[in-house]
């Protein structure tokens, strides 16, 4: 008899740290190998969010703090709701926790029963559905293929509600296709959602402020204020901020369920680290200068890397507006056999002979739940990307 639960079980371990884990082990054997499936910048963290980092160790704030969040970051969280996002929440309507993932898994633990549905487009960030499962619901996906610009339409969100959806989970701009919908697209959303009143809106909008093109971000709440006491709007500091390793996420939403995602945290992990938290209070409240001359650099990173799979014969590799991710379609290449023998029958097919005839690493697109996919994480040095779509295009050259 297995001596693992039955829920876990039906989980599967994230595929693009799996695909990252595997990307280090070669390089560690002494192999050439591109990693391009992590999704976190390259750059540090700015200067002066590590030196609020070391103030609060100097100054002895190393100590618990309430669960979900000390005051002075609360606050700092108000503030940047109504800059960026025009919304007016109460402390007492936030949540912090250790990252984003945190956030979003302590609102489905604390939501779900079992049978109950969460609606989930695809592609989709590879956590979603394997949370809904450690918490007892059920995934729902609706497809938001490549000729809709990776974007779910209001039919498609129709026709997949049901009177056992709890959660509608959206992502904007999206990992893994950096797709982000304007304010009509979304309005056209909300404008269905407002119709079945027992849906709640969870939003990830962890990928915020990377934008290009003057791509204007907006959120469901700030659209439609009538969904407002229905949704939670999740963020965090770990991508745009450059704090992946800092562990901080935070959501506002309805008082009630802030209060059950407390409860859960005081019985699982209490505050997210101290130190960080104070480095995230000065992340929200300092200098946001470096986040645009960052995004200029994603945007060439972007261009360069879109321009070279475009130049290969059967990938279709769109522009996406936000985040750091292109998924080009390879649907022309599948039924192709490589230099090195092995048959392109999927894109799993696909990106495991891409690692181990060339060293590139890219995440399949199977993972998100869209074939056939690929993902690039292009937040990596103009050099490796250049090299990296180089071999890319010598691999797919040879394939007959
Ligand atoms: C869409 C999305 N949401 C949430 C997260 C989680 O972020 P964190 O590192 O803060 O847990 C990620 C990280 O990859 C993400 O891509």
């Amino acid at each position: 008899m297995s001596r693992l639960s039955a829920t876990l079980s039906r989980v599967k371990p994230s595929p693009t740290i799996a695909v990252t884990t595997k990307a280090q082990e070669l390089k560690a054997a002494g192999r050439d190998v591109i990693g391009l499936g992590a999704g976190e910048p390259d750059f540090p963290t700015p200067a002066h969010i590590r030196a609020a980092g070391i103030r609060a160790i100097e100054e002895g704030r190393t100590k618990y703090t309430a669960v979900d969040g000390i005051p002075e970051l609360k606050a700092a969280i108000c503030a940047k709701f109504k800059r960026d996002n025009r919304l007016d929440y109460t402390p007492a309507q936030v949540s912090v926790a250790s990252g984003g993932k945190q956030i979003l898994y302590n609102a489905l633990m604390a939501t779900l029963n079992p049978g109950d549905e969460v609606l989930i487009p695809a592609p989709y960030w590879v956590s979603y559905p394997d949370m809904v499962l450690l918490a007892g619901g059920e995934p729902v996906i609706a497809p938001a293929g490549i000729e809709t610009g990776f974007k779910l339409t209001p039919e498609a969100l129709e026709a997949a509600i049901t009177p056992k959806t709890r959660w509608f989970i959206f992502n904007s701009p999206s990992n893994p296709t950096g797709a982000g919908y304007t304010w009509d697209e979304l309005k056209a959303l909300t404008d269905v959602l407002l119709r079945h009143p027992h849906v709640m809106i969870m939003t990830d909008d962890m990928y915020e402020h990377l934008a290009y093109d003057g791509f204007e971000f907006c959120t469901p709440a700030q659209v439609e204020p009538a969904l407002y006491d229905r949704t939670l709007t999740c963020n965090g500091v770990s991508k745009a901020y450059c704090m992946t390793g800092w562990r901080i996420g935070y959501a506002a939403g309805p008082q009630d369920l802030i209060a059950a995602m407390r409860k859960i945290q005081s019985q699982s992990t209490s505050n997210p680290c101290t130190i960080s938290q104070w480095a995230a209070v000065e992340a929200l409240n300092g200098s946001h200068d470096f986040i645009a001359e960052n995004n200029t650099v994603f945007a060439r990173r972007r261009d360069l890397v879109v321009k070279m799979l475009n130049e290969v014969e059967g990938i279709d590799c769109p522009t996406p507006n936000g985040a750091f991710y292109v998924y080009p379609s390879i649907a022309g290449l599948i039924g192709k056999t490589s230099a090195g023998g092995a048959k392109i029958t999927d894109d799993e097919a696909f990106a495991t002979a891409l690692l181990e005839e060339t060293g590139v690493a890219v995440v399949f697109g199977a993972a998100f739940g869209l074939s056939p996919n690929f993902r690039i994480s292009y937040a990596t040095s103009d050099e490796a990307l250049k090299e990296a779509c180089t071999r890319i295009q010598t691999f797919c050259k040879g394939l007959s």
